[in-house]
């Protein structure tokens, strides 16, 4: 048996031994899929993390995700199997930021996308995702938002919004790269292939889509449109999922890689469940307040 193939054997019988769930993000690397009990988007893995009644929680993603995850259940043991595995758009806006930013707008509701801090979510309104932003915005009373920390997806939502969006500058590295000029030139080989763009994206990159949607809806949208080829616009991970779950179509990417994502490794998913490293820790006072933000976001979508 190949080492890869006894680590995943390992994992797979010491999480049961142990009623641990393991749950995977889209980005991961795709040995990694093979010890997951579910694989999804952020509001896929919210969701699961809400509903499992094991008593402990792998997540192989980057630290927002596991902190969401334990912030949805506080008595469980969430774990992350490398530290260092964050994303620098979560660490863009600060609780302090934030709460500069609320003074200079009393009147603005908070929208923070799930890419933030625990502290960052304890001061908002409400959370998103790439797949229900424009949703959670349409749903508040009021007409102005604070949406942090990602830019270009507040200037995407306010394409599909009459509220007024005020934005702040954080940018993730990976699919703020991507330019038009790289879609435009996808489109010209590959002329029958519809593009699927992650909001991230610039603007321009987003004006070039067929469909603007969340990892998990570039699977779905894939597995049922009648076209044979698709241009995926996001890291290169999910084109590895595509891949796996629809062998008969074809997908193209523009390579952009995440590197926290790919810090997830099988030893250390073996470490984590066998030696319960490194457990997700956060001020409970701080967990109740974002909880709050969570829990209203999971009651809109
Ligand atoms: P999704 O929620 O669409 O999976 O996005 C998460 C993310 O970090 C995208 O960069
Ligand atoms: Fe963060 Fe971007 Fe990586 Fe997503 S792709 S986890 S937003 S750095």
């Amino acid at each position: 048996m190949s080492e890869i193939n006894s680590l995943i054997n390992e994992i797979n019988r010491l999480k049961k031994e142990k009623n641990a769930v393991i749950l995977v993000h889209n980005y991961q690397r795709p040995e990694i899929y093979k010890v997951a009990d579910f694989i999804g988007d952020s509001l896929e893995l919210s969701r699961e993390a809400a509903k499992t009644d094991s008593d402990t929680i792998v997540f192989c993603g980057v630290d927002f995700m596991a902190e969401s995850a334990k912030i949805l259940n506080p008595d469980k043991e969430v774990l992350i199997p490398v530290k260092e595995a964050q994303c620098p758009m979560a660490g863009m806006v600060t609780r302090q930021e934030l709460l500069s930013l609320k003074k200079q707008h009393p009147g603005a509701a908070v929208v923070s996308y799930v890419n933030t801090s625990a502290e960052t979510k304890a001061e908002s309104d409400i959370c998103c995702t790439s797949s229900n932003c424009v949703d959670v915005i349409n749903s508040l009373p009021e007409k102005e938002v604070i949406f942090v920390p990602d830019e270009n997806l507040a200037k995407y939502a306010q394409t599909k919004s009459d509220k007024k969006i005020i934005p702040w500058k954080g940018f993730c590295y990976v699919h703020s790269k991507i330019t038009a000029s790289q879609v435009k030139e996808a489109k010209r080989l590959h002329p029958g292939a519809k593009v699927l763009v992650h909001p991230e994206c610039p603007l321009d990159v987003i004006e070039l889509a067929d469909y603007v949607c969340s990892t998990s809806q570039m699977l779905y949208y894939a597995k049922k449109d009648e076209a044979r080829e698709f241009v995926i616009i996001t890291e290169h991970g999910m084109v590895e999922r595509l891949k796996l779950e629809i062998p008969d179509k074809r997908f193209y990417a523009i390579v952009a890689t995440c590197i926290q994502q790919k810090k997830i490794t099988l030893p250390a998913v073996l470490r984590a469940v066998q030696e319960g490293i490194y457990p997700v820790k956060i001020d409970e006072e701080v967990m109740r307040k974002a909880r709050r933000a969570l829990d209203r976001m999971l009651a809109v979508s």
